[in-house]
């Protein structure tokens, strides 16, 4: 194959080169387009078609239902891997060894307290606000606890900012939902590990000591693991972009956790529960719910179906689906709203819509019945696929800060009036 790709606009040709990934992915370099050619741009609504930058964190075929963190394959890290060790390999980009491990969580352990003010600001939030929104403030509320910005070329500074947010986080997630249920905020305890101490910090009772159990753990780790980086999806271009501009890392993460909402984005595994609730309430027809997901005159999509990346199965949710018989089945929960899932992944798996379209099952459709059956409310899914990707959210920051990438700012092309004189406003 050749090494540069030709573009002729108004009878000159230029040339650009083509750059190759270590997967054999081809990318046109267009960073000297607009200087060539006197000013042309690209339109590409949603970068359906654009790479905003070189990464090396994540790999993911949507033809072939692939995905890798740091050249590991997601089955086997879910399989083996704890996810404080996944989040140390995307960050740093080695899995860790037993001594680093242990530093890392002693570390995060450190870090996990949170300013008591901090109580005051949930304080005012009413019960009703939306989880996310209130985990998108106190984030960016950090910032103002821990002013100083981070010397980004200070490899200690930068661990330290690190392993600061992975010890608060859980907390703020914890209180999040804590304070919803009108539960007394606490703190986790420093012998426990990473995800058996989330579990307790949002489960336990003030009056009863927390039961660790087993299927929870393993069950959140797995999940944890399978959120934790997805490559330049939206909220992960929201805190490269918002990090662009040398905001602070804690503000970054908090941009990322308002785009994380959206129900086309993270919000969907809340939107999936929602649908098949409403779906077994209207008696359980599926084939109705088919169709007026197929109905261009109806908004309604199936929630938990579809992947601007994935034209194949979407690896998580091969995983999380078997996940879901599994702690569901050890738990001892029935659920009949897994088998309105089971049927209606089979009947759009069958339908011509579908095929043509290659929609397939997302990592949210199965992920919330594992969550319901967990005992986490609904209105907290988004904020635990939050609490998961907070490990590639960092590790994207961060390689976008020490690869000095510049800041981002698209262009347009403007489509709008052109010049014309101011109107007084008695003539308009
Ligand atoms: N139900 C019905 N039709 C759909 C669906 C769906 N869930 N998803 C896509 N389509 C149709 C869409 O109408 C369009 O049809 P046509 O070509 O006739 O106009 C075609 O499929 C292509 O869809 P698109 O909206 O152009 O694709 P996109 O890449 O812009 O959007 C998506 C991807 C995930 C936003 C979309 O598939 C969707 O809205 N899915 C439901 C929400 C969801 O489950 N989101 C979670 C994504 S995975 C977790 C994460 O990483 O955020």
């Amino acid at each position: 194959m050749s090494d540069k790709a030709t573009l002729e606009i108004n009878g000159q040709k230029h040339e650009f080169p083509l750059v190759t990934g270590t997967e054999n992915e081809v990318a046109i370099d267009i960073k000297t387009l607009r200087g060539v050619t006197g000013g042309v741009t690209t339109v590409d609504p949603g970068y359906k078609n654009t790479g905003s930058c070189e990464s090396a964190i994540t790999f993911l075929d949507g033809e072939k239902g692939i995905l890798r963190y740091r050249g590991y394959s997601i089955e086997e890290l879910a399989d083996k891997a704890d996810f404080l060790e996944v989040a140390y390999l995307l960050i740093f980009g080695e899995l860790p060894n037993a001594e680093e491990l242990a530093k890392f969580h002693a570390d995060i352990k450190k870090h996990a307290v949170v300013d008591d003010d901090i109580k005051k600001i949930l304080d005012a939030f009413p019960k009703a606000a939306h989880p996310m929104g209130v985990l998108a403030s106190l984030t960016s509320a950090l910032t103002a606890f821990n002013p100083t910005s981070v010397n980004v070329d200070s490899e200690e500074e930068m661990y330290n900012a690190i392993v600061r947010i992975l010890g608060k986080f859980p907390i703020l997630v914890a209180w999040t939902m804590r304070k919803k249920h009108g539960m007394p905020l606490d703190y986790g305890s420093t012998s426990l590990g990473y995800v058996e101490n989330i579990l307790q910090m949002m489960f336990k009772r003030p009056d009863e000591d927390y039961t660790q159990n087993p299927i929870l753990v393993n069950a959140l780790d797995k999940l944890l693991i399978l959120h934790a980086d997805h490559e330049q999806n939206c909220s992960t271009s929201t805190v490269r972009i918002t990090g662009s501009s040398h905001a602070g890392l804690f503000v970054s993460l908090s941009a990322g956790i308002s785009a994380l909402w959206g129900p086309l984005h993270g919000g969907a595994n809340q939107a999936v529960l929602e649908m098949l609730e409403a779906i077994k309430e209207d008696g359980g027809d599926t084939k109705k719910y088919m169709a007026k997901a197929k109905d261009k005159s109806d908004p309604f999509r199936l929630m938990g179906f579809g992947h601007r990346v994935y034209k194949n199965f979407d690896p998580r949710a091969k995983i999380i689906k078997v996940a879901a018989d599994e702690v569901l089945g050890d738990l001892g929960v029935e659920d009949p709203i897994l088998d309105i899932a089971k049927g209606l992944e089979k009947e759009a798996l069958e339908d011509q819509y579908f095929v043509d379209r290659k929609l397939y099952p997302n990592v949210d459709f199965y992920s919330g019945i594992i969550y319901r059956a967990m005992g986490i409310p609904t209105e907290m899914f988004t904020v635990m696929f939050a609490l998961g990707r907070l490990p590639g959210w960092i590790a994207q920051w961060k390689e976008m800060r020490t690869r000095k990438e510049p800041i981002g700012r698209p262009r347009q092309l403007y489509i709008g009036e052109t010049y014309r004189p101011f109107k007084e406003i008695e003539k308009r």
